[in-house]
């Protein structure tokens, strides 16, 4: 069972982005009642906006390149020790458009949770809301699913329901997705950092404190 600190837990957060998801963490961990706050930001690319936005609010901010690395595994073993440094009790991989890999899920698994614009299991990859889009449903979504070795396959921790509607383009789509994504990171997120809780095969079970 994870049990959170007293202290805020440490966030390092992952980007490739905009990073308007990051931008919800920032401003919920601002409120000291949030219970986390965030370490670093990372991200596999520079000159995003995702950066800016960490270096605006004064956050650490590192930049891991796969092409700076002779091979895959070279990078994810780099990418784990740097996250390591800032000693994170949970990363959010926000955007975050990487696989990672065996040496970061050793480290970190369990602890990595990740956020995917579709309603898992359908529509894993890069294109949720195109493949949402190109399939014809008719309810899309959100998902914050801790991170294992598959893609977007891991335990799911919250969901939420959004509506396609008739005149969607992959655009206005995947905006509406956004703005019920942001909500629910923020609120799942603090729900890992502040309550006790542990994964029991595909189910992950929040465990009440005792009330004193
Ligand atoms: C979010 O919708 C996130 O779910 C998605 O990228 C967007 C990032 O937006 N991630 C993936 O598709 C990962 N496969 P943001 O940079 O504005 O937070």
């Amino acid at each position: 069972m994870t049990e959170p600190r007293p202290e805020p837990s440490r966030l390092v957060v992952l980007v490739s982005g905009s990073g308007t998801n990051l931008q919800a963490l920032i401003d919920a961990s601002a409120d000291p009642a949030y219970g986390a706050r965030i370490v670093a930001v990372g991200a596999d690319r520079d000159g995003i906006e995702g950066l800016a936005r960490a270096q605006r609010h004064g956050i650490p901010t590192f930049v891991d390149r796969v092409a700076d690395h002779p091979d895959r595994a070279a990078w994810d073993v780099s990418l784990a020790e740097t996250v390591a440094s800032y000693e994170p009790d949970l990363v959010v991989l926000a955007g975050f458009m990487k696989l990672t890999g065996p040496a970061f899920l050793d480290r970190f698994g369990g602890r990595t949770v990740n956020t995917h614009p579709a309603l898992s299991p359908s529509f894993p990859g890069m294109h949720g809301p195109r493949d949402a889009l190109a399939h014809g449903v008719k309810v899309t979504g959100a998902t914050l699913f801790v991170v294992d070795a598959g893609v977007d396959t891991g335990p799911i921790v919250a969901q939420v329901a959004v509506p396609v509607e008739d005149d969607d383009d992959v655009e206005s789509l995947h905006e509406r997705i956004k703005t019920s994504e942001r909500a629910m990171l923020v609120e799942w997120v603090g729900r890992l950092a502040r309550e006790p809780h542990s994964i029991d095969g595909r189910r992950i079970r929040f465990h009440p404190k005792e009330q004193s």
